[in-house]
């Protein structure tokens, strides 16, 4: 479909399921086992109602947020993807075109498909994010982490820690093809058929080390300045772990459904710490990512304490209408936040931020 005929997020993952090869749609929209987390993200961001409040003079708003010390139109980012080539050949240097022009963040991830340079050129004057995964061969991460150094559109790091090992996603390993593109080079892995399948996540992933455990957090200050966040955190307890660490912000993630199925809903987790760790929304930066699909979605968040949400599919979908295609994505999400936050009598985000009065969360209390 032409990009005019696209009028939410959901229409760019459809429409890549007609546009993109089997091998790519498996691996973008699959997730592990029965899909039962994949879904259970999507569906609880909906039981979440307002308590919309009215007559509030809502001609002028306010979407600004303070992310980690960059000041965004929007509190979402675009979540850290690997290989974004499978979705179109302008990759991640779409992702972070669009996210400049669109005044958000692109969280690059260790496993992309263009060079850090490449992608940082292609949005010369907009901070970054960047993701990885720790390696087993630990020279490796901190060869990486004095590269970022060097950078200074990069704000934050990201440490992905709830794929310890790559989970089961069936729909991957199910094509057995290597398609030319798909297996691209990546961390000193190809893209192979074994006996298990022909899993693009489960060969590519190995390096990832199931080693990581919290005290690594130290190893990791040691190798950089950069505010340190933590991403994959899917119960109360390990995020106050994670404030005790001392990192700066944590990510409420189970990394789309794509790591441990039956993992809660994202949703689920955040109303834990709000009962059992509220203070952990005063000390850390928490994001919450999995299944925002909606610019009501982003005011649900930020309501219940977020400082931002990542959004992941529908972006690495867009991209197959190159950098337009990404900032449309972008600009449907920040008009559907408007709109909502019109029709519940929200003016500024920051003051909403941690309002549970616009919110009715009894469906999943
Ligand atoms: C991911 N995700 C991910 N996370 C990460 O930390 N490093 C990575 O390299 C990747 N790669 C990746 C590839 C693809 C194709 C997808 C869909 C996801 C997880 C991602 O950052 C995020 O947690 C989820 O995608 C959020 O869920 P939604 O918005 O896709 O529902």
């Amino acid at each position: 479909p032409p990009l005019e005929a696209i009028i939410n997020l959901n229409d760019f993952e459809e429409a890549f399921t007609k546009f993109g090869t089997k091998k790519a749609n498996a691996y973008i929209s699959g997730a592990s086992n029965d899909l039962l987390t994949l879904n259970a993200n999507k569906s609880y961001w909906q039981k979440l109602w307002f308590r919309p409040r009215v007559m509030r003079n809502v001609s002028a708003i306010n979407t600004e947020m303070n992310m980690l010390g960059c000041k965004v139109k929007m509190p979402a980012y675009i979540c850290p993807m690997g290989i974004a080539k499978v979705a179109g050949p302008e990759g991640e240097t779409a992702l972070a075109a669009g996210a400049a022009t669109a005044g958000i963040i692109h969280c690059t991830s260790v496993t992309a498909s263009y060079g850090l340079d490449e992608i940082l050129a292609s949005a010369p004057n907009n901070p970054f994010f960047y993701q990885l995964y720790v390696d087993k061969q630990r020279h490796k991460s901190e060869e990486i982490l004095r590269k970022l150094e060097t950078h200074k559109q990069i704000k934050a790091l990201f440490i992905t820690v709830d794929l310890a090992v790559v989970s089961k996603r069936e729909a991957d390993e199910r094509i057995r093809t290597q398609e030319a593109g798909l297996s691209v080079y990546l961390a000193g892995q190809q893209n192979k058929v074994d006996k298990k399948g022909g899993g693009l996540a489960r060969t590519t992933g190995s390096f990832i080390d199931w080693a990581l455990s919290w005290d690594d957090l130290a190893w990791v200050r040691k190798h950089t300045k950069l505010p340190i966040v933590v991403k994959g955190i899917q119960s109360a307890v390990d995020a106050k772990l994670a404030m005790q660490m001392g990192c700066q912000g944590i990510v409420v993630s189970n990394h789309g459904g794509r790591a441990l199925d039956n993992a809660p809903a994202t949703i689920l987790t955040l109303l834990e710490m709000r009962r059992d760790c509220p203070e952990v929304f005063d000390k850390l930066e928490v994001f919450i990512d999995g299944g925002v699909r909606r610019g009501s979605d982003i005011l649900k968040a930020v309501c219940l304490g977020a400082r931002g949400v990542g959004v992941g599919r529908p972006f690495q979908c867009s991209v197959m209408y190159n950098k337009e295609g990404v900032e449309q994505c972008a600009e449907i999400l920040q008009d559907e936040l408007e709109t909502a936050m019109r029709l519940c009598g929200v003016t500024d985000l920051e003051n909403a931020r941690g309002d549970l009065s616009y919110l009715n969360t009894s469906e999943i209390e």
